[in-house]
């Protein structure tokens, strides 16, 4: 069974949500939601535990819409994760301020300080958006555009997930940024779930559905050993 509970904005900044894969958490981190699953151990031949390692997944919205579909996609992908990939969303994209290379160096604004060092920690990105006059939305282009110049994607896994039938000019243009700001771009591990217009306790309810949710996992255990 999987229920959500608490929280007023949005979905809350504490959510408890049980999908049969154990207890998840949900806390607010400046501005992130974070999904941390419980810990799971392995006994080794000595009969002593260890944890297993736990694979860190930060996933993008290019919508700020309060009820984005694409936002919701993500939240609801975070709470049916496996419980060994930790899902966090970075929500600031449109805190940051229009690229300058200006601003780059010293001069970095904290809020881009803030996506490069969770982009750091993470071991692979997701990004989920809409289509924007047939292209990619200003506000991800602009976040995207603040990491060229670092060291931290030029290497980092990155996977779609995409919460339209509609949008394959986008696609078709951010697959070709991806592709040229990281050599890890994972084109071939894609998941498109038709949820345009829904509301984000529908698109809740339809990534839990059985078939979206299967699919939604295989897509995140592909995802996941791809970023190993
Ligand atoms: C300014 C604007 C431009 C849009 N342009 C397109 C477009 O070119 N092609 C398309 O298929 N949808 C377009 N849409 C529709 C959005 O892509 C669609 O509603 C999407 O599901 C919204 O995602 P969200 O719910 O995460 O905000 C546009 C919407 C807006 C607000």
């Amino acid at each position: 069974m999987y229920f959500l509970e608490g929280g007023s904005s949005r979905f809350g900044s504490s959510i408890q949500a049980n999908a049969g894969l154990g207890q998840f958490k949900q806390k607010s981190l400046f501005g992130r939601y974070s999904i941390e699953p419980s810990r799971a151990f392995c006994v080794d031949s000595h009969d002593q535990t260890f944890p297993v390692g736990v694979m860190k997944i930060l996933a993008i919205s290019g919508s700020v819409r309060h009820n984005s579909t694409n936002m919701a996609m993500l939240q609801a992908v975070c709470a049916i994760a496996p419980s060994e990939i930790e899902i966090s969303i970075f929500d600031g994209v449109g805190r940051l301020p229009v690229f300058s290379p200006d601003l780059e160096g010293e001069n970095l604004p904290e809020a881009v300080r803030e996506l490069i060092a969770v982009i750091a920690e993470s071991d692979g990105l997701i990004i989920a958006s809409p289509e924007y006059v047939r292209s990619i939305p200003g506000g991800l282009k602009n976040a995207i555009d603040w990491l060229v110049s670092g060291d931290e994607i030029v290497h980092k896994p990155i996977a779609l997930l995409h919460a339209s039938h509609r949008g394959d000019d986008m696609l078709a243009g951010l697959r070709t940024v991806l592709a040229t700001i990281t050599d890890r771009f994972a084109g071939d591990i894609f998941l498109r779930l038709p949820l345009m217009k829904l509301e984000p306790a529908e698109v809740f309810k339809a990534v839990e559905a059985a078939e979206n949710r299967s699919r939604v996992q295989a897509y995140l255990q592909a995802f996941s050993a791809y970023c190993m």
